[in-house]
C-alpha cells in the first residue's frame, strides 16, 4: 500500500449541510490551494473560497487563483512592522469577505492569537509531516534525517503553538531507500492534495 488515510470516510460522511466560506492563505506554489478549488468544483467539497490572501510577491499560488478566477490580495509580511499588525490586516480582509474558516495551505509565517481570537476553533493548516512529529520548518528534511521508515501529513486545527492543535486526518507516507527531500515531498503533496478537503469538512461537520 502506498500511503494510508486516517480517518477513512466516506464522501458522503463528509457532506456538508451548507456551502462554508473560505479563506486560504497561501506563501508558495499553491498546490494544496488548487486541490481545495479542485474538490470544490468536481462538488466534493461544499464551500466556496472567499479569497486567497499570499504574502510574497512572487508566490505562484497568485496565478493559480487568476486562472480560477478566485479573488487574492497581497499582504507583504515586509510591510508591517509585528507579527499581529500583519494578522490584524489578514482579519480585516477575511472579515469583509464574510470568511468562516481560515485554511493555511502552505502559509511560511507564525500567527499569532490576532488572528485567533477572530476565528476560534476555526484556522486550519496543513503539516508535512505526522505530527506531532516533525513539528517546524524542514519537516521533510528531519524525517529523512531521522531514518523513520514512515512520515506523511497532517491536517489539524490551529493553537499558539506551531504546528500544534487538534488532529483532524492524517495520511502516512512510507520513506523509500532512495528517496531524497523532492522525491519524498512529491508524494507527501500527493496525500496533502487528499487529506486537505477532507480535513476542512471534518472540521465543519464538528464545529
Ligand atoms: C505543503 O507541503 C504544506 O504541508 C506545507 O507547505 C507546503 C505548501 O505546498 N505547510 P503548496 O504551496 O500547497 O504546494
Amino acid at each position: 500500500m502506498d500511503y494510508l488515510i486516517s480517518p477513512s470516510l466516506p464522501a458522503d460522511k463528509l457532506a456538508l449541510n451548507h456551502t462554508i466560506k473560505l479563506g486560504v492563505m497561501a506563501s508558495g506554489s499553491g498546490s494544496n490551494f488548487e486541490a481545495i478549488a479542485q474538490a470544490i468544483n468536481k462538488g466534493e467539497l461544499n464551500a466556496k473560497i472567499e479569497v486567497l490572501i499570499y504574502n510574497n510577491p512572487s508566490a505562484k499560488v497568485k496565478e493559480k487563483a487568476d486562472r480560477l478566477n478566485i479573488p487574492s490580495i497581497l499582504l507583504n509580511h515586509r510591510n508591517y512592522s509585528h507579527r499581529e499588525a500583519l494578522d490584524q490586516a489578514i482579519v480585516e480582509v477575511f472579515k469583509v469577505n464574510k470568511v468562516e474558516w481560515v485554511v493555511m495551505a502552505g502559509w511560511m509565517r507564525i500567527i499569532t492569537d490576532v488572528l485567533l481570537n477572530a476565528f476560534p476553533h476555526r484556522v486550519i493548516n496543513i503539516h508535512p509531516s505526522l505530527l506531532p512529529s516533525f513539528k517546524g520548518i524542514n519537516a521533510i528534511e528531519k524525517a529523512l534525517k531521522s531514518q523513520v521508515k514512515i512520515t506523511g501529513c497532517t491536517v489539524h486545527l490551529v493553537d499558539l503553538e506551531v504546528d500544534s492543535g487538534p488532529i483532524l486526518v492524517q495520511a502516512a507516507v512510507p520513506i523509500l531507500p532512495d528517496d531524497t527531500a523532492e522525491t519524498l515531498h512529491h508524494r507527501i503533496q500527493i496525500q496533502e492534495h487528499r487529506i486537505i478537503t477532507q480535513g476542512i469538512a471534518l472540521a465543519a461537520l464538528k464545529s
